[in-house]
């Protein structure tokens, strides 16, 4: 009797223990739908507006992991097999995430290892001015400029950064802590990039102040001005428009590369800054860094980012020297990897010609037109295709960003970028599933 209760019990523990089991699975399996929070829909609304949640709640729909798998492997679908489950489509940054099939596909070459006892002093290289610059990350920057042919770099100094914002203050603070009594005035013509102003207004320094439109920008005083060529938002080409004495530049060429624009020749001028943001889309590494001519300058810069973080991540300079050194073996090396910049340009060039298609549809929209150049390193001519969209509502709407809100696409406002809120600026560098879905968006959209 004992012995056949005993059996019973095992049977039905048994028996338990996997009905519970059935219902574990079936509810990790259904986490999703029931917290309504997807992996995706929290990765893609990442930074985004609180103003949308309030106006437009959430979707109820869900997404599964398994289509972020997809997305982040950028598996191919036609834009119109995209199904629309109502998500957010966040196109108001600039995430580089475009490129993260072609870092998928490198694979192993491209990781770095380092031991618990590396990389664990303040200093890289004393003897340089920019004593926390990792020789090799200095000389894999040389090596890619060289190559690409977008940059001189003979007798420049390389100060390295926690991403180009930090070295674009840097380069602020060395410019104006030698001036007068009275803040600098910083200018950029509009459509300017909206970081810079809201940096300089918040920062509220004593050595400089932001003044804006530097087209409109006439006092005979010295001044900052910053050049964004391909412009952000827009994607033109841009020279200086103050050209007056006591004028001070900074060239930001983060997007001086040739997935997006034609490299004409090497930009030589007296303070340039680049980001591994934008060159191969590490924006999570925070890397950037600026090729400066003038010691004094380069001196300063240094002095500013010790003050600022006693220098930059070591870890961050080693892994971005593994990741330009595979760029520029991609080119050196053809048949190891595909050429990181001819896959990329490719990519970009489908996603411009979508875009292009559709705004000439709909009619609701439209797009700058971008002259046609030479490129050396492409050795063939094309236009401009820029990280971002510059998209003007036409007719009645005029304020493209909320128009945009109420099909759940963020985008920014050209009101950031000194313009008027007619446009909006989008991004063209997010995941495929992201973008075909925004293509297919807009191919459904009437006013
Ligand atoms: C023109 C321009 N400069 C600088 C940056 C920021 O670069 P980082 O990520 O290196 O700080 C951006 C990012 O969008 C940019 O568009």
């Amino acid at each position: 009797m004992g012995k056949g209760l005993e059996g019973w019990s095992v049977r039905h523990l048994l028996i338990v223990s996997v009905a519970l089991n059935v219902w574990l699975v079936l509810k990790v399996s259904n986490y999703d739908k029931d917290t309504n929070f997807t992996t995706e829909k929290i990765f893609n609304g990442f930074c985004a507006h609180e103003e949308f949640h309030k106006q437009v709640p959430l979707s109820s729909s869900s997404s599964s992991s398994s289509s972020m798998a997809a997305a982040a492997v950028g598996e191919k679908k036609s834009v119109h097999d995209e199904a629309d489950d109502g998500r957010i489509i966040n196109f108001d940054h600039g995430d580089p995430t475009i490129y993260e099939k072609y870092w998928q596909e490198a694979g192993d070459k491209t990781s770095v290892f380092i031991s618990g006892w590396q990389s664990m002093s303040y200093f890289s290289d004393v003897k340089n001015l920019c004593w926390f610059l990792e020789p090799e990350f200095g000389k894999e920057v040389i090596r890619l400029h060289n190559i690409v042919g977008n940059a001189a770099t003979d007798d420049r100094h390389i100060v390295v950064g926690t991403g180009s914002t930090q070295l674009f203050q840097a380069a602020l603070y060395a410019l104006s802590a030698t001036g007068g009594t009275e803040p600098i005035s910083v200018v950029s013509s509009t459509p300017y990039y909206s970081f810079y102003r809201q940096v300089v207004e918040y920062m509220k320094s004593g050595l400089y102040k932001w003044v804006g439109d530097a087209s409109t920008f006439d006092k005979d005083e010295p001044y900052i001005e910053l050049i964004t060529s391909p412009n952000n938002p827009d994607g033109l080409m841009r020279q200086p428009v103050v050209n007056r004495s006591g004028g001070m530049l900074i060239h930001d060429f983060a997007y001086y590369w040739p997935q997006y624009t034609p490299i004409t020749s090497a930009a030589d001028h007296d303070i340039m800054l680049f980001t591994v943001s934008k060159t191969t889309g590490h924006a999570g590494m925070r890397i950037g860094w600026a090729l400066v001519k003038d010691e004094a300058v380069a001196k300063r810069m240094t002095k500013f980012i010790e003050l600022n973080s006693i220098g930059v991540s070591k870890d961050s300079q080693i892994r971005a020297a593994k990741i330009l050194q595979t760029v520029s073996d991609s080119r050196e090396h053809a048949g190891d990897s595909k050429d990181f910049f001819e896959t990329s340009y490719h990519h970009i060039e489908r996603r411009w010609k979508q875009l292009r298609e559709v705004v000439g549809k709909t009619g609701i929209f439209s797009t700058p037109e971008f002259p046609p150049a030479f490129c050396n390193y492409m050795s063939r001519l094309f236009s401009t295709q820029p990280a971002f969209a510059w998209l003007k509502c036409e007719g009645e709407i005029e304020n493209c960003e909320d128009f945009l809100r109420s099909h759940k696409i963020l985008t920014r406002s050209g009101k950031h970028f000194g313009m008027s809120p007619k446009y909006v600026r989008i991004s063209m560098l997010d995941r495929d599933s992201n973008y075909d879905l925004f293509i297919k968006r807009l191919s459904e959209m009437r006013t």
